[in-house]
């Protein structure tokens, strides 16, 4: 099938590449030139393991074409919308101009039947007021959140763990005509991974839309539930890890996102809480969302505790100490730098006064835009160099297994501060390191 994907990023330039990995003729529209021309050159414009591998082997099978000129969804039958939606500086709500842009630029080039695909994460709502928009076209609207995780993006887009199509009703609560015939051409573009048994949730705009930053805001409170239990230990002696592993044998509560550290960051989990917040102040329920402020907090808090532990190993003052950064990414397996609980970290070290150095294996060069006064280095050695100490911020697999033993002899201080709690502790202070640690004695 011919299908359209408005916006590149890091939804949808795996998303175009992904289905047209499926069999289907995709074109992939953004506004920004230097993604395009990478795109168009089989290069990702982001780093994302296997999205290199995904968009040459569709590129050279022809089924996927790049442009900046929306006329070129000309012929497509269905249209995702797969662009950002940013917190708003100095304000909780989502920003809306790229998601109504984007609708508003397809308008003029869609065909009665055809199938307009909200992917972005939007407040509750909004696929209404586009629904209408879109209405005197003839085109439908069918809105279906997306849950990828950036560094499994690839294989989370091909075989995803469930779809949610949000279709539209009548005042009975029935899909109308139209939404069925729309689902049924979706279904055709999601055939594959249909057909391998993926579960499929059928809903209305409400439930799809919500379904989305219900999801996000239950992965971000688990992770500062366990964040205030490392809160917990730390008056106490105790030891979050072992507190996850413990709680987290009970099935109804799960390991997962059970990981005790500098907390979330990112594009999606930050912004989609304070978006959901704000969502629930305009719908008069704000109450129920009130413990979300909570889990923002939370989550911000660890970072303050980790610049007081690097004050604490540096004797009380971080003026004129070199603390090495080891991470800039919000997370491994990404160059994304947004909202970075290591590189918030190596800032706030950096307006203390320290001399930060960070490095990362994929972030560097994202990193340097957004904080130029940081001081970078190419590998871990040359961040470690005369450093006092050495702050691991993101737990690329290369620095869980760092030697302890070789770094001893580069570094002017063994201390080391473990920000995901994913070195051993043991082996650190068996090699005569300070071992400091967030929720662990
Ligand atoms: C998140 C969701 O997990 C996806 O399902 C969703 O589709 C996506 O947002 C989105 O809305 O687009 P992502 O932002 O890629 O995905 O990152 P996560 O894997 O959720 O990690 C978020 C942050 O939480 C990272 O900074 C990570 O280090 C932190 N984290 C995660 C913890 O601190 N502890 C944990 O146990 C797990």
């Amino acid at each position: 099938m011919r299908i359209s994907v408005i916006g590149c990023g890091y939804l949808g330039a795996v998303h175009a590449a992904a289905m047209a990995s499926l069999g289907h003729e995709v074109v992939g529209i953004d506004v920004d030139e230097r993604k395009i021309d990478a795109l168009r050159a089989g290069r990702a414009p982001f780093f994302e393991p296997g999205l290199p591998e995904l968009l040459l082997e569709a590129g050279d099978a022809g089924g996927l074409t790049f442009s900046t000129d929306i006329a070129a969804v000309a012929g497509a039958r269905v249209h995702f919308v797969c662009v950002g939606t940013p917190q708003m500086k100095g304000e909780f709500r989502a920003d809306m101009r790229y998601v109504d842009a984007s609708v508003t630029s397809l308008l003029p080039h869609l065909q009665p039947g055809d199938v307009v695909v909200g992917k972005s994460t939007v407040p509750v709502g909004t696929a209404e007021r586009l629904a209408e928009q879109i209405a005197p076209t003839g085109a439908t609207l069918i809105w279906n959140p997306e849950f990828l995780r950036e560094g499994f993006a690839v294989e989370d887009t091909l075989h995803p763990d469930r779809f949610v199509y949000g279709l539209p009703t009548d005042e009975a609560g029935v899909v109308t005509a139209a939404g069925e015939a729309a689902k049924a051409l979706l279904d055709e573009v999601y055939a594959t991974p249909l057909s391998d048994g993926t579960p499929l949730v059928v809903t209305d705009y409400p439930t799809a839309q919500l379904v989305k930053v219900a999801a996000n805001s239950f992965l971000a409170t688990k992770i500062s539930f366990i964040n205030a239990m490392a809160e917990l230990c730390e008056a106490t002696g105790g030891d979050v890890t072992q507190l996850a592993d413990a709680i987290g044998y009970d099935v109804r509560i799960g390991r997962k996102f059970l990981n005790a550290g500098l907390g979330f960051g990112g594009g999606c989990l930050p912004k989609d809480i304070r978006a959901f917040m704000a969502r629930a102040g305009e719908l008069g329920v704000d109450q129920a969302l009130t413990f979300l402020r909570e889990v923002d907090s939370i989550n911000g808090r660890r970072r303050e505790r980790m610049v007081e532990l690097a004050r604490e190993v540096c004797e009380g003052t971080l003026v004129g100490k070199r603390v090495a950064v080891l991470g800039a990414t919000f997370k491994p397996n990404s160059d994304d730098i947004r909202d970075s609980p290591a590189l918030a970290v190596a800032d706030m070290l950096d307006k203390a006064g320290a001399h930060v150095v960070v490095t990362d294996p994929q972030g560097i060069e994202n990193a340097r835009a957004a904080r130029p006064e940081l001081h970078y280095a190419e590998n871990v050695l040359d961040a470690v160099r005369d450093a006092d100490v050495v702050l691991l911020g993101t737990e690329w697999a290369q620095y869980r297994e760092l030697d302890p033993d070789a770094l001893a002899g580069v570094v002017a201080g063994r201390h080391i501060l473990d920000g995901r709690n994913v070195l051993d502790p043991a082996r650190w202070r068996a090699a005569g390191w300070t071992y400091r640690a967030l929720g662990r004695p």
